[in-house]
């Protein structure tokens, strides 16, 4: 399994935001984790497309769109001219779940559906064939450097059993609390792709980039 490594640019240093991709970039991350908040859908509001177009040329490393916004089918063409690659979904935000994930589509960019933590898992079965990603909140969302939630590990288990069931290749997300003590336990239960924010942006993001690689790697080796 190839593992991917998505700093959370929400821990990152807005004034030189920028250059924070780019670092993280150079060190590796093949993501760049992009939180898009409501004030609705969750409490606060981050930023949008506009911060998003400005670090467009940065890098070209895929942008990973967090959209923790009600009905987020109305923002797809925006985040796609924003310069998005990836637009991920929330299921409890989508009244027409099937329909959004077409829309994603249409307009050329990876689909994913994430999950709160009391969401279950089985609530995307019948979708995961149409899905590049699934994202497994290991935090309520809202907010970065919050504690982990352990049976977000378990959630993550029985989601890679059904996509192995159904023969499907779906990468698996996990964001929130994610840092390196955990992150081992999460690639053994079959998650591929890790968001971190605090734990990739406190003191050198480039060094903390480089130990999730390598641990990346020795899971990869296994
Ligand atoms: C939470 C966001 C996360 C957050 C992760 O609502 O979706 O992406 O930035 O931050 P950490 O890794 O600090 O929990
Ligand atoms: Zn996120």
């Amino acid at each position: 399994m190839d593992y991917i490594l998505a700093p959370s640019i929400l821990a990152a240093d807005f004034k030189k935001l920028g250059q924070d991709v780019e670092t993280v970039a150079a060190a590796g991350a093949e993501y760049i984790h992009i939180d898009v908040m409501d004030g609705m859908f969750v409490p606060s509001i981050s930023f949008g497309m506009p911060v998003m177009a400005s670090i467009r040329s940065c890098t070209d490393k895929v942008f990973d769109v967090h959209m923790m916004v009600e009905e987020p089918g109305r923002y797809a063409e925006a985040v796609k001219a924003a310069g998005g690659d990836l637009m991920c979904v929330h299921q409890e935000a989508c009244k027409h779940l099937d329909r959004t994930i077409q829309q994603i589509h249409s307009l050329g960019m990876k689909a994913g559906v994430a999950l709160n933590p009391a969401t279950p898992v089985e609530t995307v079965e019948w979708v995961l064939d149409q899905l590049d990603m699934v994202l497994i909140m290991s935090v309520n969302p809202g907010f970065g450097g919050q504690k982990f939630i352990p049976y977000a590990i378990e959630k993550v288990g029985r989601l890679r059993a059904m996509i192995e069931e159904k023969g499907l290749s779906v990468d698996i997300q996990v964001d929130g609390g994610v840092g390196l003590d955990n992150v081992g336990r999460l690639l053994d239960a079959g998650a591929n792709i890790i968001v971190a924010g605090s734990a990739v942006f406190k003191n050198d993001a480039a060094a903390n980039v480089k130990e999730f690689l390598k641990i990346f790697k020795e899971h990869e080796n296994r």
